[in-house]
């Protein structure tokens, strides 16, 4: 498969390839970890449907012109927005928006690696046999143990970022794409299985209750922004890496399917994750709102109790790490294909430079866990304050950027000729692109404000 302007850095061989590095990117800890936690802190059934209507109303609108924008660049976010400014004849200073990403991503890894790391301890953890017949206060022991120790996380963390940055040197087509094949379909697979569980444990109704009824009194604004910024943590979207990714799609690839499958098979497994750890913390009497520790606090009872649990407690583990790597991956492409474009320097010693950065900050991050959990600024710890800065503000407010450029400054012609889409189809997205998108972002941010 060739193309007049292929990617310096290389193209996906295949429309699955891309199907599967974009899915890879999007299904993460995000989804598996994260929406869990943040749902449970938010009182569950009315976060969810916040969160659903963003993914259909931005998440969805917005990935499409993200991978359209990087399709049409075919270079690295920052240098794409550039060319396309100039293809536009508008204000080259929105090559900013990939400056921004850029930081977004670096931002994001410093703490999705220490999570990461995590899950890695976990795959030793169910191996040994940790979670075996263990009550809620074990496990519960377990996880308090490994958040009490630096030197655990710090060993997890950087493990993790040397494997990270090993596959991003080998770049697109070598170290991207293999890794995620066999993956997704076998995360699926034990996911249902432990939906299966969820529903054995007699507070399987109580879990959907929890999930599924909304009560919108248990909102508020800031609820509703976390929501929002979720739907683009989740489907990768608002820093440029899907951007990054879209520049390596081949040109005669739909763009527009490709995005309903990512963002619906994200959806899913979100969903899934959910429905399996609710019931299990209903009926063990844990707290919903546990945080971040929710999943390790949770799963590793079912594990522990379900037969094959051994078995299934290991590939969990060892899933939701290769989970966390295809998508890691993705957070430093944007800064791995900068340097290599910009500052004339080898794949490998890009890498070596952002990947090192990169893993300081976590090291800052492993802290804020424990001997640093009490330095707050606006009453959070470092990692809550990374996490608030990159998901709940510079996404979106990096994907109104995004939505803004491809619906009102990008010439129509060429989005047209981007989407291929049937007219009403286009008219669609461009409704959604240049009012709803751009609105509900800029609303949700008065509302926060306390403006509205
Ligand atoms: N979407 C991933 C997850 O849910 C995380 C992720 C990967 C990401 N690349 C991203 C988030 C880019 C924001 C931007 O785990």
């Amino acid at each position: 498969m060739t193309d007049k302007n292929p990617s310096i850095h290389g193209q996906w061989s295949s429309r699955f390839a891309f199907i599967l590095a974009a899915t890879g990117s999007a299904v993460g800890l995000g989804n598996i970890w994260k929406f869990p936690y943040i749902t449970g802190e938010n009182g569950g059934g009315a976060f969810v449907v916040v969160y659903l209507l963003c993914i259909a109303a931005l998440g969805i609108p917005i990935m499409i012109a993200e991978i359209m924008l990087g399709r049409r660049g075919r270079q690295s976010p920052i240098n794409s927005m550039r060319s396309l400014s100039e293809e536009a004849g508008v204000d080259p200073r929105w090559h900013y928006v990939g400056w921004a990403g850029m930081i977004a991503g670096f931002l994001i890894l410093a703490y999705y690696s220490v999570i990461a790391g995590w899950s890695m301890a976990y795959i030793v953890k169910a191996f040994f046999g940790s979670f075996i017949n263990s009550d809620a206060e074990e496990i519960q022991r377990l996880f308090e143990n490994l958040m009490a120790s630096p030197v655990q996380q710090i060993f997890w963390h950087t493990a993790f970022m040397i494997i990270t940055m090993q596959l991003v040197m080998r770049g697109v087509q070598g170290g991207l794409e293999k890794a995620v094949r066999f993956l997704m379909p076998t995360l699926f697979v034990i996911l249902i299985l432990l939906v299966g569980y969820a529903m054995s444990t007699g507070a399987y109704e109580q879990g959907m209750h929890f999930l599924f009824s909304p009560d919108f009194s248990k909102i508020d604004a800031d609820a509703v922004l976390t929501a929002m910024g979720h739907a683009f943590f989740t489907l990768s979207l608002g820093m440029g890496a899907i951007m990054a990714y879209g520049s390596y799609l081949p040109n005669h690839v739909s763009i527009v399917k490709t995005t309903f499958f990512i963002a619906g098979a994200d959806t899913v497994v979100a969903l899934l994750a959910g429905i399996a750890i609710f019931p299990l913390v209903f009926a063990n009497n844990l707290e919903a709102s546990a945080g971040p520790g929710l999943i390790f606090q949770t799963l590793p009872l079912a594990f522990g109790h379900m037969s094959g649990g051994w078995l299934f407690g290991l590939l969990f583990f060892i899933l939701l790490f290769f989970a966390a790597l295809s998508s890691s991956i993705s957070l430093i492409e944007p800064a791995v294909a900068w340097l290599a474009e910009n500052k004339n320097v080898e794949r490998h010693q890009a890498c070596v430079w952002s990947g090192t950065a990169c893993w300081a900050l976590g090291v800052g991050v492993v802290f804020s866990f424990n001997i640093w959990s009490d330095i707050k600024l606006f009453d959070k710890n470092l990692f809550e304050l990374l996490d608030y800065l990159t998901a709940n503000l510079m996404l979106p407010l990096g994907g109104l950027a995004i939505a803004v450029f491809a619906g009102w400054m990008m010439k129509i012609q060429h989005a047209e000729q981007e989407l291929e889409l049937p007219a009403e189809g286009f008219q669609a997205w461009q409704f959604l692109i240049k009012y709803v998108s751009p609105a509900a972002v800029f609303l949700v941010f008065l509302h926060v404000l306390g403006v509205l």
